[in-house]
């Protein structure tokens, strides 16, 4: 893809399934990727990618890790906010603390990336793509916190899109529809009858099968290119033809 090398990008949630992907698909296309992880547990994925623990709940951590990028490569090109966790139940199932947990992980943590992000990316006229999710297009039964946080990150995405438009810089955001990463095998290994579980899922997508961390990931990649020049404010399905339906 155009445009992407030596580009100085920034991966949250970049220790495992979409975010790992995201890592190495930016690293191959040469740009200088610096890992977000959630521990140091998850250190090891990365090889010798740069990788730094950040909390995305946390707007001091948020500061202070774009801040050392920057610092390190003078610049930032590429924001992904990618980290996220998933929780399922009704509104009357969903307890306050719930609620502020995916909040927390799926919203905030998109503002507080942004927030950091956005003084290092108007001037390198650079870009942000956010992992939504086809739940910020569609209901969906028993995701009330998921689903209103993924909505969130979807206005957030088009309202920074127009805010940051004059300044050259892109805003955008992925659906994926269900991947195969540990977010939904969890969901799976939890199931009393997985199989059934999982042919459900595969059924509603016109293409037959769950999709791969890496097909995500690509289309990040092209958001975050040049070859996406002229597209800003799109939340892009990247579903297996689901939201078609
Ligand atoms: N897998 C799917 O079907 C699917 C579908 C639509 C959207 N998504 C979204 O894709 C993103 C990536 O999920 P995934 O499927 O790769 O699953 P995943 O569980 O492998 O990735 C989520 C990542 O976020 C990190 N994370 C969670 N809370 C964090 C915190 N407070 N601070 C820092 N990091 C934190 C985790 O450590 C993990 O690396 C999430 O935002 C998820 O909502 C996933």
């Amino acid at each position: 893809m155009r445009g992407l090398t030596g580009k100085v990008a920034f991966i949250s949630g970049a220790g495992s399934g979409i975010g790992l992907a995201t890592a190495n698909r930016l690293r191959d296309e040469g740009c200088l990727v610096t890992a977000g992880i959630v521990d140091e547990s998850q250190r090891p994925a990365l090889g010798k990618a740069d990788a730094v623990v950040l909390d995305v709940r946390s707007e001091t951590q948020w500061q202070r890790a774009i801040a050392n990028v920057a610092d390190k490569h003078g610049r930032l090109d590429i924001l992904v906010n990618v980290a996220g966790i998933s929780r399922h139940g009704t509104v009357e199932e969903t307890t306050s603390q719930i609620w502020d947990e995916v909040i927390a992980a799926n919203l905030e943590s998109v503002l507080y990336g942004s927030k950091a992000a956005l003084p290092h990316l108007r001037r390198a006229k650079g870009c942000i793509v956010s992992v939504a999710s086809i739940n910020a297009l569609r209901g969906n039964t028993g995701m009330a916190a998921y689903c209103a946080s993924k909505f969130g990150v979807a206005g957030l995405t088009v309202s920074m899109a127009m805010d940051y438009a004059p300044h050259g810089v892109r805003v955008n955001c992925v659906c994926p529809g269900t991947i195969d990463t540990g977010m939904v095998r969890v969901h799976l290994d939890d199931a009393p009858d997985a199989a059934t579980v999982l042919s459900g899922i595969v059924a509603k997508h016109p293409l037959g099968r769950m999709g791969r961390a890496e097909e995500v990931a690509n289309a990040i990649a092209f958001l975050a290119s040049e070859d996406a020049s002229y597209i800003t404010g799109v939340a892009l399905p990247v579903d297996g033809g689901r939201s078609a339906r």
